[in-house]
C-alpha cells in the first residue's frame, strides 16, 4: 500500500526487441521513449550507433538462434534495424514471440527475385526482368533487351554495392564473379533488369499495424549517388497530385498483400518517359523517411514502433508545406559536432541528427532536416547545413 491509500500500479512497459544495431534502431529508440517503451538492443559491436545509447544492448550475431532467442525474451516483439536476420530463425522466434514484419513478408525485402516475380503477379509496373542463374541466361536477357542492363544480386547488396549497369555482354561475368551461391543458408541468384533511363527517383512509405490500419506518407523525390540515399525532397516537386495518390495506394495495396507489419518503403524510379516503376522494396524505417522526424506530425519511427505493438497509427501529414532532408556523409571533417556552432548560429530553424558514427568517406554519419515554403530556399538551407557539417566550410 502506498502512503495515498491504493495499492501501487504494477506498470507494465512494453518491450521491443531491436535486431541490429545501426541508426535506424537509435532513432526508433529515439521515438520510444517519449512512449515510455523499453527497447532491447542486438548490436554489432559495443560502439554501433544504437549501442552507444541504449542501456539494454547486448553484443552478438544476428544469423545465432540463441542469440537471438536471449534477444526477444521477456519483449513483446522483435523488429529490425536490416534485413538480413536469416528467415528460418524467424520462422523459430514466431513461436514464441511476435516476429514483425514477419518472415513470409520480409522475404519480399529480403530477396530481390522473389520480390520482382510478386510485384510482377500483383500487376505492379516494373521494369522487364530476368532471373539468372548463369552468364548466358544474363546475355541472353541483354540481347532480347538491348544493353545496357541492370544485374544485381537477389540477396545481400545494400547501398547500391551488388547493383552493376552492364554495358555489354563482355561485361555478363562481372556479377557472377566471386559471388556466393549461398547466402545464410539461402539461394543467390542475379537478377537482370531493363536499364531505367530515370529523370528522378522517388519513395512511397506507408505504415501497417497487425489490425490493417495504414497511413501513407506524402510521395517523396529522391536523391541516390552511387547507390547511397543523399538527399529527399517531400512532397515530390511538379508530382501530379491525382498520380501521387495512385502511388500511395499502389504502396498500401503492395503492404496489404505482402502482410507487411511496420514500414514499407517503395522504392520508385520515375523514367524519361512517363512511366514509374518499381525498384525494390524495404521493410524497415527507410532513408527516405528521415524527413517525417521533423517534417511530419508523427515520424515514421514512432509509427513503425506503433505498429509493431498495433498501437493505433499517428498522422503522416506535412508539418511544413515543403521538407527537405540532405544525409551528412563522412568527409573532411572528423569532429561533425564542432560545426555545430556555425550551422546553429547562421540558421535557427535547422534541425540536425548525428548517429555518433565514426567518421568515414561516404559513410552515412547524420542527417539534417530543412522545412518552409519556398523550395529553394529550403534546400538551399540543407544543403549549406549539411555541407558545412561535412567540411565543407565554403559552403
Ligand atoms: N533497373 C534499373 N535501371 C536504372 N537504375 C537502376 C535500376 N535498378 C536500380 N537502379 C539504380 O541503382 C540504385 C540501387 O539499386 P537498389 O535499390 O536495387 O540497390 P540496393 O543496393 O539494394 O540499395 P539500397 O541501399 O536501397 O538497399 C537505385 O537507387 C537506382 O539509382
Ligand atoms: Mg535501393
Amino acid at each position: 500500500m502506498s502512503g495515498l491509500g491504493y495499492a501501487s500500479p504494477v506498470t507494465r512497459r512494453y518491450a521491443v526487441a531491436i535486431a541490429g544495431g545501426g541508426q535506424l534502431a537509435r532513432m526508433m529508440h529515439q521515438a520510444a521513449i517519449p512512449l515510455g517503451i523499453d527497447v532491447k538492443l542486438l548490436a554489432e559491436g559495443p560502439d554501433v550507433s544504437a549501442a552507444q545509447v541504449i542501456p539494454d544492448s547486448t553484443v552478438g550475431d544476428y544469423r545465432d538462434l540463441d542469440t537471438l532467442k536471449a534477444l526477444v525474451d521477456g519483449t513483446d516483439v522483435l523488429t529490425f534495424d536490416h534485413e538480413h536476420v536469416p528467415t528460418r530463425h524467424l520462422d523459430e522466434l514466431a513461436k514464441t514471440v511476435a516476429v514483425r514484419p514477419g518472415a513470409a513478408a520480409l522475404v519480399f525485402a529480403q530477396d530481390k527475385a522473389l520480390m520482382r516475380e510478386r510485384m510482377a503477379g500483383l500487376g505492379v509496373a516494373c521494369p522487364a526482368f530476368a532471373v539468372c542463374e548463369t552468364e548466358a541466361e544474363l546475355v541472353a536477357f541483354g540481347e532480347s533487351q538491348g544493353w545496357p542492363i541492370i544485374a544485381k544480386t537477389s540477396r545481400g547488396g545494400y547501398d547500391g554495392k551488388g547493383v552493376w549497369k552492364l554495358d555489354g555482354p563482355g561485361e555478363a561475368d562481372i556479377p557472377f564473379d566471386g559471388l556466393k551461391h549461398e547466402s545464410a543458408g539461402e539461394r543467390v541468384r542475379i537478377v537482370a533488369e531493363e536499364f531505367i533511363d530515370f529523370a528522378r527517383e522517388l519513395s512511397a512509405i506507408v505504415v501497417r499495424s497487425p489490425s490493417g490500419q495504414v497511413v501513407a506518407y506524402p510521395i517523396s523525390e529522391t536523391v541516390q549517388t552511387d547507390g547511397i540515399c543523399v538527399e529527399t525532397t517531400t512532397p515530390a516537386p511538379g508530382l501530379d497530385p491525382d498520380r501521387a495518390a495512385g502511388l500511395q495506394e499502389m504502396a498500401i495495396r503492395i503492404a496489404g498483400e505482402l502482410g507487411v507489419v511496420g514500414v514499407l518503403a517503395v522504392e520508385l524510379m520515375e523514367a524519361r518517359d512517363g512511366r514509374i516503376v518499381v525498384n525494390e522494396l524495404a521493410m524497415r524505417p527507410h532513408n527516405t523517411g528521415h524527413w517525417t522526424i521533423d517534417g511530419a506530425r508523427t515520424s515514421q519511427f514512432e509509427n513503425h514502433i506503433r505498429a509493431v505493438l498495433d498501437l493505433p497509427l499517428g498522422s503522416p501529414e506535412l508539418r511544413d508545406p515543403v521538407v527537405v532532408m540532405t544525409n551528412v556523409l563522412g568527409g573532411a571533417e572528423e569532429d561533425l559536432t564542432e560545426a555545430l556552432r556555425h550551422v546553429f548560429a547562421r540558421d535557427r530553424a535547422i534541425r540536425v541528427h548525428l548517429y555518433g558514427k565514426e567518421v568515414k568517406p561516404g559513410r552515412k554519419v547524420g542527417h539534417v532536416t530543412a522545412l518552409g515554403t519556398d523550395l529553394d530556399d529550403v534546400r538551399r538551407r540543407a544543403h549549406h547545413a549539411a555541407r558545412y557539417l561535412m567540411g565543407d566550410h565554403d559552403a
